[in-house]
């Protein structure tokens, strides 16, 4: 039996400067998709997978995030006198459990490595998810419950793989595939960004991670590279070998919300999948122009 993975990792520290103004005095991670923000997505998704225990790495101006995941006793006296029982429900389903909830602080931009390092005394010595809420996925199986269904055959530490083309390597962690079935990957290597000419795959690291908790070994050296920053690839890569390491490639539709076009093609593709907006978005789509 594999230990159980309770906990899940969200790093929201980062500043949003691609969202300005927007994101001035909102966090990016409120931004909404359609009428739910960002961040509600990763955390329905965490919880659909079995995810018990919520950690935030937060940092300034974050605050409407844990007001978010807050009991509003006066939303909640209003919605009741005026009988919106539908919204209240809304409200009522995202709180999760009291105590369920914990923040840290990212005193400083590091990196997405040393966000993950922030969260160490609250993760202990457990297998933990991360999360990176910019990523929206749609899917009929939750995107992190697809690794946790890797994670409880294999162990170890998995993560999500996308495919991209050579120009896009820059952007991501890309894997060096040992073994690769055509969903399943086992893998012998990863490297931050590389130039295409460097990379050893097409196949991307998506923003859902399983880890074991030694990585926070390596994490807590501190080593800077990529960016200047601490990176969360350097740490796992130094952690193969040690644990079997997989990824697998996601089935479901993937939306990079860090981006202007990403987050418009989530808010229509979320749109479309409500009945109460289909119809009105379906006639837009084809004849934008003339849309009133
Ligand atoms: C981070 C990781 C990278 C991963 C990417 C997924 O990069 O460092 O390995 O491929 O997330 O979105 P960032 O987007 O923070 O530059």
């Amino acid at each position: 039996m594999m230990r159980p993975v309770k906990k899940a990792v969200f790093p929201v520290g980062g500043m949003g400067t691609r969202f300005l103004p927007a994101t001035k005095a909102l966090p990016k991670e409120m931004l909404p998709i359609v009428d739910k923000p960002l961040i509600q997505y990763a955390v329905e998704e965490a919880r659909d997978a079995g995810i018990e225990e919520f950690i935030f790495v937060t940092g300034r101006g974050k605050s409407a995030i844990e007001d978010h995941f807050d009991f509003s006793h006066e939303l909640n006296a209003l919605l009741v006198e005026n009988h919106k029982l539908d919204e209240l429900e809304s409200i009522a389903a995202l709180l999760p459990p009291a105590g369920a909830i914990s923040y840290t602080r990212q005193q400083e931009p590091l990196g997405l490595g040393h966000a993950v390092w922030c969260a160490r005394h609250l993760v202990a010595d457990e297998p933990f998810a991360v999360m990176l809420p910019d990523e929206l996925f749609l899917s009929d199986t939750p995107c992190l419950k697809q690794l946790m269904d890797v994670y409880d055959d294999k162990g170890g530490c998995v993560f999500g793989l996308g495919e991209v083309s050579p120009e896009q390597t820059t952007r991501y962690g890309i894997v060096d595939p040992a073994e690769d079935d055509g969903r399943l990957v086992r893998i012998k290597g990863m490297v931050e960004k590389p130039k295409p000419a460097d990379a050893p795959s097409n196949l991307s690291i998506i923003g859902r991670y399983i880890l074991q908790p030694g990585v926070f070994n390596y994490l807590g050296r501190q080593k800077r590279t990529v960016g200047g920053e601490i990176q969360l690839t350097d740490s796992m890569a130094e952690l193969l070998g040690q644990e079997p390491f997989h990824g697998i490639r996601y089935e479901g539709r993937r939306f990079d919300c860090g981006s202007k076009g990403g987050f418009l093609k989530a808010n229509i593709a979320s749109g479309l999948e409500r009945a109460e907006l289909r119809d009105e978005l379906r006639e837009f789509l084809k004849d934008p122009d003339r849309a009133s």
